[in-house]
Parts: C-alpha cells; structure tokens; sequence
C-alpha cells in the first residue's frame, strides 16, 4: 500500500516523491512552511494531493499559532497567501484554501483559537476523505466509458492505453484519477498494457507511474515522450486517458507539458484523448483555457538531472510545467459526478 499523504496527531506525513523509486523517504512536520515548500520542490504533487496537502498547510498554520486571538487574523492572511503562492496551475489548491478560509470566516468571532483550529483540521481532513472517494466515483464512471468506447476492439483483444505524468495514489492520495480508471480496468481484465510516457523534465512517467504500475503488477513499458506519434501510427496504442490540473468552464484542460502532443498524436490517428479529473479540478471561474496559468519552472530542471549537470548554466531554456488541450481535441472528461462529452459545459 502507497501512503502518499497521511494526518495524525496533529502531524503531517508525506512521502518525498523527488528521490522515488530510489529512496523512499517519509517525511513528517508540524510546520506548515515545511508543507508549503514540499509544495514548491514538488516533493507532493499532482493537482488533488496538492489540494490535500494545502488544506493541512492551512491546519498546521492554525494549530502552530502562538500569538494572541487580536494579531491571528493578520497570521492567518499571510500564512494562506504563502500557501497559494506554492504553485498556480492546478486549481484544486485554490479550491482547498478557499474551503479552509471559509471555515474561518464562519467561526472566527464564536471560537477560541483551539477550537478554530480543530475546526480547520476537521476540514482539511474532509477535504482529504472526498478526494479518496472522488477518485473511486471516477473510476467506476471511466471503467464504463472504457468499456463502451472500446467495445469492437475489446471483442478480440485487451486494450494499450497510453497514459502522461503521474496521476495515481501519489497524485491524489487515492485511486488515482487516471490512473484510477486505469486500474478499474486492469482489475476488470481490460488491459493488455499501459504505455507510461516518462514525462520529462521531471519524470513522473518514468519515476512515479512506473513505480505505481508495477506494485500493481500491471504489464506496462515507458516510452519516451516524443514516441506517442510514432506508436499510434504503428496501431500500437488505442487510446489516451490522462489527468488535469485545471478545466475551464469550455472543457479546456490544463495538464502536464507534453498532454497537448499526445492529444495532437491521439487526434491525427483518430484514438480516443480522455481527460480524467475530479470536480475539484473545474475552475468555474474561467471558461477558456487561455484564462489558466501556465506555471515556469527553473531551468535547471531540465539542465541537471538527479543533481548531475548536464548542460551549461548558459544554455537557455524555457521550463513550461503544464500545457493546456483545447476541448475540441477531447474525447470525453471523465470526473467523479460523471463524463461530459463535447459541447462541455460545466
Ligand atoms: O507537476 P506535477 O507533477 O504536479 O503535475 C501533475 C500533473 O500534471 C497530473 O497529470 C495532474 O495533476 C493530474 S493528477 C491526478
């Protein structure tokens, strides 16, 4: 069993996925500028675990806080800010703040601090069971979907599914979005192979997924990224299922650098491109991709590899972290409330 992410006694614990498969170090703090920063280095990541992970920033905040009731507002302000500044694509840390502020907003003038902090622990905890679930709704809407959209081809032989990034236990604490749907149809005897695209710069196909896959004993080969195109056209891969960090209101579907060139792959051969994601992934506040925030990293993630440097700090580079897939290249986005199809309207 993966623990990705865990609360108790008023600790957080989370795996550090920067040095998985090689090292597996758990890492456990009171300190909500430790969570903040694991945030940052993409030691938790994937959209719905930093949500989690955020919410028990927002906890720990509150739990740690020394000061008197008069001076907590101001703490509380700042703490939520340096917790959204962490990262900006995926919306599912904005959905978590803003639950946690709502709680606080409620209770503030009634409680003492104790109380409201156990009030945002209660919250924060909330906030961690839905995801779990929302990753099992997802699955067994997307096994469906799977078996419905590949019917002809499942009457002869099982599926190669192409899939991006990481999306499993460790991207959501559960199932798994994609990767959820993934594994519901393993389980239903679906799958003859998945196809992991090592996603670089920072490897979560090959590190990550991988290392999930195979725990599972699931069959799986990893691919270089820029290999989709050729496999499609050789009718190696049927399908693409992939997550999201943030979905306009249009369909419009942030994920992972690379997703769009698998979409692109996917449409030029006529495959399937699904999007698999929970609600708390839909930005209702924007209605086109062109509205999401494409986080840049630094360039020495693609410069240096595991702490070797492999190219010179001259050579300049763009690190783009996410992409976004315009809706019309989506066969479907499955969530955890069910699968839309083109036009989208959420
Ligand atoms: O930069 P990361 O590793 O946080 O990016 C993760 C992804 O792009 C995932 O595909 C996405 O968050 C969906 S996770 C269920």
């Amino acid at each position: 069993m993966i623990h990705a992410v865990s609360f108790q006694h008023g600790r957080l614990g989370y795996l550090d996925q920067r040095f998985l498969p090689l090292k597996e170090n758990y890492i456990d703090t009171k300190d909500y500028l430790t969570a903040v920063d694991a945030i940052k280095t993409l030691a938790v990541r994937g959209a719905p675990l930093i949500g989690i992970v955020a919410g028990y920033a927002v906890s720990l905040a509150a739990s740690g806080y020394k000061g008197k009731k008069k001076n907590f507002k101001p703490f509380f302000t700042k703490a939520v800010a340096e917790i959204e500044a962490s990262r900006p694509t995926a919306v599912n840390l904005f959905f978590a703040t803003a639950r946690m502020k709502k709680v606080f907003r409620k209770h503030f003038a009634a409680m003492d601090l104790p109380q409201l902090a156990e009030a945002l622990r209660t919250e924060a905890l909330v906030i961690h069971t839905e995801e779990v679930l929302r990753c099992e709704h997802l699955a067994a809407g997307g096994l469906k979907l799977f078996e419905r959209t590949f019917k002809t081809i499942l009457k002869t032989r099982k599926l190669r599914i192409l899939t991006h990034c990481n999306t499993g236990t460790l991207a959501t604490g559960g199932l798994g979005t994609a990767l959820g749907v993934i594994r519901a149809a393993w389980q239903r005897g679906l799958i003859e192979k998945v196809i992991a695209s090592e996603t670089r710069p920072l490897l979560q196909g090959l590190r990550l997924t991988a290392w999930e896959l195979e725990h599972d004993n699931i069959p799986f080969e990893v691919i270089a990224d820029g290999a989709s195109g050729l496999l499609m056209q050789r009718g190696e891969i049927d399908g693409v299922i992939t997550g999201a960090d943030r979905i306009a209101t249009n369909g419009d579907s942030a994920n992972k650098i690379g997703t769009f060139n698998h979409a692109m792959a996917a449409f030029a051969h006529r495959k399937p491109f699904f999007i698999a994601a929970p609600v708390s992934t839909i930005d209702r506040a924007i209605h086109s991709g062109t509205q999401i925030p494409i986080e840049t990293r630094g360039g020495d993630e693609l410069k240096v590899i595991f702490g070797r440097r492999v190219a010179p700090e001259r050579i300049p580079v763009s690190n783009f972290a996410f992409d976004v897939t315009p809706a019309k290249f989506i066969t479907g986005i499955i969530t955890d409330t069910g699968t839309f199809k083109k036009p989208y309207k959420f």
